[in-house]
């Protein structure tokens, strides 16, 4: 029966020219994080990337913006390091570093802007390439080759980013990169265009690290919810949520931090959270902060923490599809999730800081990774939507992988392998289900349908042709032709036969993973999906803007007065957040 269906299903997929040319639906990947807490301005939980040929191994923080993997690229991104309390372990410091000119396989594209976050003030330029991308260290994980590559010199990333935005990225406008998601669900290695997210708490427990399941999700890390987030219609801004309260809970009682309802961007790819204003200042209120404006950081000297030990507030942020009203889900965080250090170069020495910043006005407004060490995030580009949801913690949950399944598609296999709801039995598959041979046969004599109106078509085709080379006997053909009436044949009497035989080939085999780590959609038959149209024709484009010399790239934030600074020195400087202006504004 099984080789019956794979015989026949897979010709109608290839009737619909699918990329997706495989019969089974692979299960979600769980990229594992590395056990290392990186970045200058957390701690976060980073995750193992290998890049090119010899593999070099990174290690990345995922970003829900970026479209491209952005490594720190070797030697430029340590250059001007020399002499500082970092320059010994720069490289490590910035999650190693990737040498492209020792890369076999590397092939250059040119220096561009990286077009994200330059709404919060980042002008950063990188180097892009396609390389071979591997997830995992070296031995594991998922491999894809010719993936596009990002490298970037700047401090202002001092970790790279996994850029697991699945929209193309647009170097001119016929010329667009496919993202690494993308070609992920393409060579069939996930099952839909989705993943979800979480940082890790180093505060909790142990230090929990991060999470990261693409084409599925954990739900044994987080607390239900029935609130789904549509994506936002700027498609820049997919992630945005209604963020309708701030709460501080103390033993003294709750203080609202949030006098302003708004919508906000959750946004991995940058730490700290942007706040209005008006937030700012309750929270400086509330909490005793005070704003460094070298920095544009609330830095905290001893007493200010000490203080808010002793305070310990919960801070609880209330979200719902508006900005009023309707369904809201909480998340709550502790004082932990918020008593953060940066480092070099933001500050000479470790430094704790509360991570919140002033937001020029509501273009800037952003919950970052920080929001993301408490919240659980769940997104599906397919269907367009997104959850949040509150992350637990707890010691002794098993963990439970489930697989997001493409829109549409339809389950033919009797096991719930890749259904949503649940995932347990998933090993234990068998045969077919009634409807799926109702289905099965429907596609046979659909087939059949189609190949015998082929044939009739091609052979009233060649007697036509025939026909017109006997200019002598146009009539008597003619006449023939009518006396003679074509018949659909036994589809696999002829040509077609040829078709059907190449099917035999083996199904493509899952990415090897752990077995806990691998989900077994396997027995599911993806023949009946179809790309969704928005897949094909809703690809977002990027402007990228025209290629810079690359002596700049070690110093590009702008800054309020930065800017001119960034063109003479190589020296990793950090800018002052807020307020970010551009030289024509008149700014600093
Ligand atoms: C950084 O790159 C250099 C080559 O320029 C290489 O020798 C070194 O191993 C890399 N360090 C890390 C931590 O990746
Ligand atoms: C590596 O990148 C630099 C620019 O950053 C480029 O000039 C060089 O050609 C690249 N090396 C190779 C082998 O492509
Ligand atoms: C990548 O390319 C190499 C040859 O260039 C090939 O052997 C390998 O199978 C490819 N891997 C993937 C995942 O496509
Ligand atoms: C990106 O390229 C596509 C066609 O390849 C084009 O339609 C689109 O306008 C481009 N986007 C931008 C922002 O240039
Ligand atoms: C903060 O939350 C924790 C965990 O939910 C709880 O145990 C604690 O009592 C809360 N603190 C305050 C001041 O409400
Ligand atoms: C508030 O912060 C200032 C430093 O900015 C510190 O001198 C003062 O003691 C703090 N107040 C409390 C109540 O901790
Ligand atoms: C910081 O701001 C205060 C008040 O706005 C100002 O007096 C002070 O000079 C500033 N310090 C620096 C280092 O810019
Ligand atoms: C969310 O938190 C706020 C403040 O702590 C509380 O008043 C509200 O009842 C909570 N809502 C839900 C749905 O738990
Ligand atoms: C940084 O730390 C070193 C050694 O702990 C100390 O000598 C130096 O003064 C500190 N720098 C600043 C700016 O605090
Ligand atoms: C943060 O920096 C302080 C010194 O300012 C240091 O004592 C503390 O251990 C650091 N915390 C982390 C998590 O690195
Ligand atoms: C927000 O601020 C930026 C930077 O100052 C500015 O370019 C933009 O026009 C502002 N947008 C709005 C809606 O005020
Ligand atoms: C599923 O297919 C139906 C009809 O073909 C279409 O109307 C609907 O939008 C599709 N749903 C998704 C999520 O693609």
């Amino acid at each position: 029966m099984k080789v019956f269906s794979t015989l026949v299903l897979v010709p109608l997929m290839g009737s619909l020219a699918l990329t997706r040319a495989a019969a089974i639906i692979p299960g979600a990947i769980v990229v594992d994080p590395s056990q290392f807490w990186d970045g200058n301005d957390g701690p976060w939980s980073s995750f193992p990337i290998r890049v090119g040929t010899p593999e070099q191994d990174v290690r990345l923080f995922p970003s829900t913006a970026a479209t491209s993997t952005w490594v720190i690229q070797a030697p430029l991104g340590c250059e001007g390091w020399e002499g500082t309390s970092s320059a010994s372990d720069c490289a490590s410091y910035r999650g190693g570093n990737f040498t492209n000119a020792t890369s076999s396989t590397w092939t250059d594209k040119g220096v561009y802007f990286l077009f994200v976050e330059q709404n919060l003030g980042y002008e950063v330029q990188g180097d892009y390439g396609f390389d071979n991308v591997g997830l995992g260290y070296q031995g594991t994980g998922v491999d894809l080759n010719s993936s596009l590559v990002t490298l970037i010199t700047s401090p202002d990333f001092i970790i790279g980013s996994l850029g697991l935005n699945p929209r193309d990225t647009n170097f001119t406008t016929s010329d667009h990169a496919t993202s690494l998601l993308s070609l992920l669900y393409e060579q069939n290695k996930i099952p839909s265009l989705s993943f979800s997210y979480n940082a890790g708490a180093q505060y909790r427990l142990n230090g929990v690290l991060g999470s990261l399941i693409l084409g599925g999700y954990d739900d044994s890390l987080y607390e239900p919810n029935d609130l789904t987030f549509d994506f936002y219609f700027d498609q820049t801004r997919d992630l945005t949520v209604g963020l309708q309260a701030i709460t501080s809970t103390t033993s003294s009682g709750n203080t609202a931090l949030l006098p302003t309802p708004d919508l906000y961007l959750i946004d991995s790819t940058i730490a700290q959270n942007y706040l209005a204003q008006d937030a700012c200042e309750a929270f400086e209120k509330a909490f005793n902060l005070t704003l460094d404006n070298t920095t544009g950081l609330y830095l905290l000297d001893d007493a200010q923490h000490a203080h808010l030990l002793e305070l310990n507030p919960n801070v609880t942020f209330t979200l719902g599809a508006e900005k009023s009203g309707g369904s809201t889900v909480n998340i709550t965080f502790p004082y932990a999730a918020f008593d953060l250090n940066v480092s070099y170069p933001i500050t000479q020495n470790a430094t704790r800081y509360f991570p919140i910043v002033q937001a020029v006005n509501s273009t800037q407004y952003t919950l970052g990774r920080q929001f993301l060490q408490e919240a659980y995030i769940t997104i599906d580009y397919q269907r367009q939507n997104f959850s949040v949801y509150q992350r637990t913690w707890s010691l002794n949950t098993d963990t439970h992988i489930v697989s997001i399944t493409p829109p549409n598609s339809t389950d033919l296999s009797t096991t719930s392998g890749s259904s949503p709801t649940d995932t347990s039995d998933s090993e234990q598959s068998s045969g077919i289900g009634t409807g799926a041979i109702v289905g099965i046969v429907i596609g046979v004599v659909a087939i059949i349908a189609l190949i015998g109106g082929l044939l009739f078509f091609l052979r009233r085709q060649r007697k036509r042709k025939a026909a017109e080379k006997e200019a002598a006997a146009v009539a008597a053909a003619i006449e023939n032709d009518q006396k003679d009436p074509v018949l659909p044949q036994d589809p696999y009497s002829s040509g077609p036969s040829d078709a059907i035989g190449e099917l035999d080939s083996p199904p493509i085999k899952p990415p090897e993973l752990h077995a806990e780590h691998y989900f077994t959609g396997a027995e599911m038959d993806s023949s009946q999906i179809v790309p969704t149209p928005e897949m094909e024709g809703d690809r977002v484009f990027y402007e990228l803007e025209a290629p810079h010399g690359m002596h700049e790239l070690t110093t590009s934030r702008v800054g309020a007065t930065e800017r001119q600074a960034s063109d003479a020195s190589n020296t990793p400087t950090w800018k002052s957040r807020s307020p970010i202006r551009h030289p024509s504004d008149g700014g600093g």
